[in-house]
């Protein structure tokens, strides 16, 4: 048996590089595996070269330095060369939602020809992974299109495996390093292999490895990432509840809940919905998936719903209590918002909360909005244009505001002192959809707080 010195050392390709791609290129690489990487997008690939990490994510840009300094990260510029030289070949595009909400796969089945096309010209053989989140059905139809772009054959001159990814945006590089679970969809052990070989490399010791068929693997993401969106529903419901209730706090319930081994102690904060580029497109795909069926999906459906809801809770408070105010120039009254990301951690502001939030405060008439995120204004102004105004430090957003909305729990948010709103804003009126400060120390200090899930005496 070879031991880890001996072995040689396996050759990885990597056709995609947003935050799945890029976290598994530079993690791979940080422990000598040598990685090619290829994406479409020339400024990705410039920066890629560069060590540039062009996403943010804790100590990826460090890990790249180590990667291309060791010689083990390379950008190539054409899929031949990811293909030729390596021995498992990742796919790890976008698979982004149609105006239907079904998933697009064009990018997978372009990337299948791609190597299909490489096959038919080389010899050798190759192992092709998918990354991306896909449908079931999707590993037989790459076996179909390489099978006709190559002339080779499945299960002797390749072979295709399923290997979803479940990496979160923020600790991408945390999670791979040191997951739950690794899930391989293969057509037989054999054939699973090389990718089982690649992790041992890696790992050292393997993490818990759950290999199956191509369609239980394909589903497990999709379920997975539908019952963690569930679980948010869930306790959003229940805090909507609480808020009637004096003295009821979603949170105490969640401790609860987080004690019965049976329901398992995480992802039941309540907050103003989940946002990010996966849940709320999987659900939409796992959906539409549904009605291929003729199924209906009443729980996932109720999810979606439940989640709409959550953003447009504070719109309803705030418009409320403004109202009170009277008509005169109530609609001129400052809301601030802080945080436009997401969730912290990241600069991603793809379908966040806080988005939908400015969004339904301008649909109701309000405009006079002030924001502030530390790192995702540029991401946001891409989306919002002028429509608010981006301030470059908090303060500067809650002066002389009306109301604040958290809207994304970034640490430098959770240090701000009740004695601060009192200080900065017009009316201390507070709206912690993040559910991150202490409701007592508020109503001490007179600020008019709001939070989810926090039944107010
Ligand atoms: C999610 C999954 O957690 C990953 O396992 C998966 O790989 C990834 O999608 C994907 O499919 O690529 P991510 O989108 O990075 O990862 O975000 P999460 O950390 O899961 O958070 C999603 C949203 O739920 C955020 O808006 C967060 O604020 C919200 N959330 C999370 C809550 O409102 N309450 C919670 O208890 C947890």
């Amino acid at each position: 048996m070879l031991n880890n010195l001996s072995r040689p050392k396996m050759s990885v390709g990597i056709i995609g590089l947003g935050y799945v791609g890029l976290s598994m290129a530079v993690c791979l690489a940080s422990r000598d595996i040598r990685v090619r990487g290829y994406d479409i997008d020339n400024e990705k690939m410039k920066k890629f070269k560069c060590g540039e990490s062009y996403i943010v994510e804790e100590s990826l840009e460090e890990l790249m330095g180590i990667g291309i300094k060791i010689g083990a990260l390379t950008a190539v510029e054409f899929i031949y060369d990811v293909v030729n030289f390596s021995d498992i070949i990742f796919i790890c595009v976008g698979t982004p939602s149609r105006k239907d909400g079904t998933i697009n796969l064009d990018y997978i089945f372009k990337a299948a020809q791609d190597i299909g096309g490489v096959l038919k010209n080389i010899d050798g053989y190759k192992l092709i992974v998918t990354k991306s989140t896909v449908t079931p059905g999707t590993a037989e139809e790459i076996i179909k299109i390489i099978e006709k772009e190559s002339s080779k054959k499945h299960g002797v001159d390749f072979g295709v495996c399923s290997n979803p990814e479940f990496l979160r945006e923020g600790s991408a590089v945390a999670d791979f390093s040191d997951p739950d679970k690794i899930v391989i969809g293969a057509s037989s052990e054999e054939e699973a292999a090389p990718l089982i070989e690649l992790y041992k490399n890696f790992y050292g010791k393997l993490p818990n490895i759950i290999l199956t068929n191509y369609a239980n693997a394909e589903l497990i993401k999709y379920a997975n990432n539908a019952f963690l969106a569930t679980k948010i529903s869930f306790i959003n419901e229940i805090a909507l509840l609480c808020e009637k209730i004096p003295g009821a706090d979603v949170n105490v319930i969640r401790d609860g809940l987080y004690a019965d081994a049976r329901i398992g102690p995480s992802f039941l904060n309540a907050g103003i919905g989940y946002g990010g580029s996966c849940f709320g497109k999987d659900l939409k795909a796992l959906i539409g998936f549904y009605s291929k069926y003729n199924r209906a999906p009443y729980l996932l459906r109720s999810t979606e719903a439940a989640n709409d809801r959550s953003a447009a809770t504070p719109v309803a408070i705030i418009a409320g209590d403004i109202k009170k105010l009277g008509p005169r120039d109530s609609k001129k009254r400052k809301i601030a918002v802080l945080g436009l990301a997401f969730k912290p951690g990241t600069d991603d502001v793809r379908d966040s909360s806080a988005l939908k939030i400015i969004n339904g405060l301008r649909d109701i008439g309000f405009k006079n909005i002030s924001v502030h995120d530390p790192v995702a204004m540029e991401n946001a102004r891409k989306v919002l244009g002028n429509l608010v105004k981006y301030e470059y430090c908090y303060e500067d957003a809650l002066w002389g505001a009306d109301w604040a909305v958290i809207a994304t729990d970034w640490n430098e948010y959770i240090k701000i002192e009740p004695a601060a709103f009192i200080k900065l804003m017009n009316t201390p009126n507070v709206f912690d959809g993040r559910r991150i400060y202490n409701p007592k120390k508020m109503k001490d200090y007179g600020v008019n707080y709001h939070a989810t899930g926090y039944g107010r005496y």
